[in-house]
């Protein structure tokens, strides 16, 4: 008995599945599809958009040369709109602790080459990421455990952005479509929309800062709780804010 819950929570570290939160039937739908209004453990409400958000940053650049960098996971509301900074009482600085003492040294590690902050203060932006966004979360309140140890939901969320993250190349989805980093060139919003939209299988939001394409953020709603649930690809919430014509996607 004991063997073998020592096995399910090695294998479990693994995968990324977590055997601590509980199992979710699939009867309750996937949120904001779902009329339901009920937050709990298997349904994310009000937050029922999850979006893995990126950065292409270049002044200063942040990051691989080829590759985005993540900005975060974030819990919006079905229209949009968003909650922020739900839980001040969770609202930990010591990530960089907490996900050492949790083992998860080699998420760390990815961590500090892909989660970047643009100042240098990684820590700092951890932080605000998991204070302002991950507090929001409601199917990873420490409630929703079972056997919960200290600040495990915090791991957890750490781990699945980076999970996601990992499956959403958007380097590589631009360059495949023949838009990569120029000093020289420009795009059209709509080319490199239908490049992400066809890795992602859904429309995605697109920033600009001058003219310049430095976000995209990746829509989701969700089945079951946020850490194991099924993740569906649904199109963007908000406009774009980048001009239809003359994107700059300058190298970092
Ligand atoms: C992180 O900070 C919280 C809040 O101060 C504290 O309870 C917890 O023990 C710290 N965790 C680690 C691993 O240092
Ligand atoms: C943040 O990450 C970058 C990239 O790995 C690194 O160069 C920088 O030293 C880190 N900053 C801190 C404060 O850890």
């Amino acid at each position: 008995m004991f063997q073998s819950a020592v096995a399910l929570a090695a294998m479990s570290l693994l995968t990324g599945t977590n055997a601590d939160l509980q199992t979710c039937s699939t009867n309750s739908g996937y949120s904001c599809a779902s009329s339901s209004t009920t937050p709990t453990c298997c349904f994310n409400y009000p937050g029922g958009a999850l979006l893995q958000t990126q950065f292409w940053d270049t002044s200063p650049s942040t990051g691989p040369s080829t590759s985005w960098t993540i900005h975060g996971l974030w819990p919006d509301n079905c229209d949009g709109t968003y909650e922020s900074s739900c839980d001040s009482s969770r609202a930990y600085t010591n990530i960089t602790d907490i996900l050492q003492t949790q083992g998860r040294d080699d998420l760390l590690d990815y961590m500090d080459e892909y989660w970047v902050d643009i100042n240098g203060d990684n820590e700092s932006f951890w932080a605000h990421e998991w204070g302002k966004h991950g507090t929001c979360i409601n199917t990873i309140d420490p409630d929703c455990y079972q056997g919960y140890t200290a600040q495990e939901e915090v791991g957890d969320f750490f781990e699945k952005v980076v999970d996601l993250f990992k499956g959403l190349d958007t380097y590589k989805a631009l360059a495949a479509a023949g838009i990569t980093p120029s000093t020289s060139k420009t795009y059209t919003l709509s080319a490199i929309q239908s490049a992400l939209t066809e890795m992602h299988g859904a429309s995605v939001y697109l920033g600009c800062s001058s003219g310049k394409l430095n976000q995209v953020w990746y829509f989701y709603n969700v089945q079951g709780n946020a850490i194991d649930g099924s993740y569906k690809a649904v199109k963007t919430l908000t406009n774009s804010g980048c001009p239809s014509t003359g994107i700059k996607y300058v190298p970092k």
